[in-house]
């Protein structure tokens, strides 16, 4: 088990090289690297005997069927893509243990398939919704998304034909009644596990999460001749409101928000900018809680804008609901850290996955390897080769457990 640990360790360190930024981890969704990420992938997918192909949404599928089995199968994966200067953890050790797995299957005499899905997009960077891949998957793809646009003014429908695909095919992505689940595999991403010594821990839910993007409009004016009573300033408002908004986030128990993205036009020095665009991420385990924040600082957008004479729009990106992982796929997989020798942690993820999409179409559930440090979405992100092995010793009892429940 630990050569297999850190094989998909390594695998994790070669694909970090395929990047869109020489020196450091940037892949967006369907960008140059990403091919080179499949074409490595396919051919360990291929090596293992898997059925290989690439959806209409970009997304790597492999299906292993064993000979003579039942036709339906598992699915297992994770997300392709990252942030920028991202770690080379998030996401894709999901994909590389999810080969493991099916290297493990192969020697156990399991009884369905399995179906690995490496999925093209779950960050939201490149066009600013996430989960376009999961979406497509779980049939919960809606074809407006094709309008989106990235910084460059690149619309989704036109980056999917670059990239040689078909996005009138992406209906077809879907996952078929033969899917009897989907658990994926990530590192926890923050610092609970690692507060508790654990190596790893079954996800109970997923918090929800709202995105949206936020401008204010003034006056670009010259900085040097106007007065500061005269001006209107987008960039001192939006300043204002990203205050509020941490302001309104300290004092809700459970909320988290953030203001992560900021471009100010024209931004150049001597200027008052005239614009300031801003992205906004607020996420709790209530979604009621989570509502009413983003209508709180809504609210507070529009007062700020009015006392300083700027105009504000908003465009909602995403009201994605908290999810519950599967019941039963849940207590399988914590049945597996008592079987393998680790304490039945359950815990609630912070951060969005695929899981929680996927989870609209089938039973979905999720394992949390350790962050040391609590570290990612950040280059420093690593995973313990020991946390990555238990993952691998608890995936071994839980396909055993599932296969005991199918035969
Ligand atoms: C995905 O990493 C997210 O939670 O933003
Ligand atoms: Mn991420
Ligand atoms: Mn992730």
């Amino acid at each position: 088990m630990r050569e297999r640990a850190q094989r998909a360790i390594a695998e994790c360190q070669k694909i970090a090289m395929m990047s869109e930024d020489t020196d450091r981890i940037t892949r967006r969704f369907l960008t140059t690297p990403v091919r080179a990420v499949h074409a490595h992938l396919r051919a360990r997918m291929e090596a293992l005997g898997m059925c290989v192909w690439v959806d209409a949404a970009g997304n790597l599928r492999g299906v292993w069927q064993p000979e003579g089995s039942i036709c339906r199968r598992l699915l297992i994966g994770s997300h392709l893509d990252t942030v920028p200067d991202a770690g080379a953890f998030d996401g894709i050790l999901g994909v590389t243990l999810a080969l493991e797995w099916v290297g493990m299957a192969q020697t156990m005499n399991f009884p369905c398939g399995i179906e690995v899905v490496a999925f093209s997009e779950e960050e939201g960077v490149r066009f600013g919704v996430p989960f376009i891949g999961s979406r497509a998957v779980a049939g919960r793809f809606d074809e407006a998304l094709l309008a989106l646009k990235d910084n460059e003014g690149v619309p989704l429908e036109l980056a999917i034909r670059d990239f040689g695909l078909e996005p009138d095919l992406i209906g077809e992505a879907v996952a078929d009644e033969n899917a009897l689940g989907f658990v994926e595999v990530h590192i926890e991403q923050g610092p609970v596990l690692e507060a508790e010594d654990l190596s790893v821990a079954a996800v109970t839910g997923i918090v929800g999460q709202s995105r949206l993007s936020i401008e204010f409009a003034g006056q670009a004016n010259h900085a040097g001749t106007t007065p500061m009573s005269l001006r209107r300033d987008a960039l001192t408002g939006a300043a204002e409101w990203v205050l509020a908004v941490e302001k309104l986030a300290r004092n809700t128990e459970g909320l988290v928000a953030t203001a992560g993205k900021i471009t100010a036009t024209p931004n150049a020095g001597n200027v008052i900018a005239g614009t300031t665009k801003l992205s906004l991420d607020v996420r709790h385990p209530h979604d009621a809680v989570r509502l009413g924040a983003v209508d709180e600082v809504l609210e507070r957008a529009n007062a700020i804008a009015e006392r300083r004479k700027l105009a504000v729009q908003v465009v909602r990106q995403l009201d994605q609901p908290a999810v519950s992982m599967d019941e039963r796929l849940t207590a399988f997989l914590t049945e597996s850290l008592e079987a393998a020798g680790y304490p039945p942690r359950q815990m609630f993820s912070g951060a969005g996955h695929d899981a929680m999409v996927m989870a609209a179409r089938v039973p979905a559930a999720m394992l949390f390897v350790r962050s040391p440090g609590g570290v990612s979405h950040n280059a420093a992100e690593s995973v313990r080769e020991e946390d990555v092995e238990a993952s691998l010793q608890v995936a071994q009892r839980f396909l055993e457990r599932l296969a005991g429940e199918i035969r």
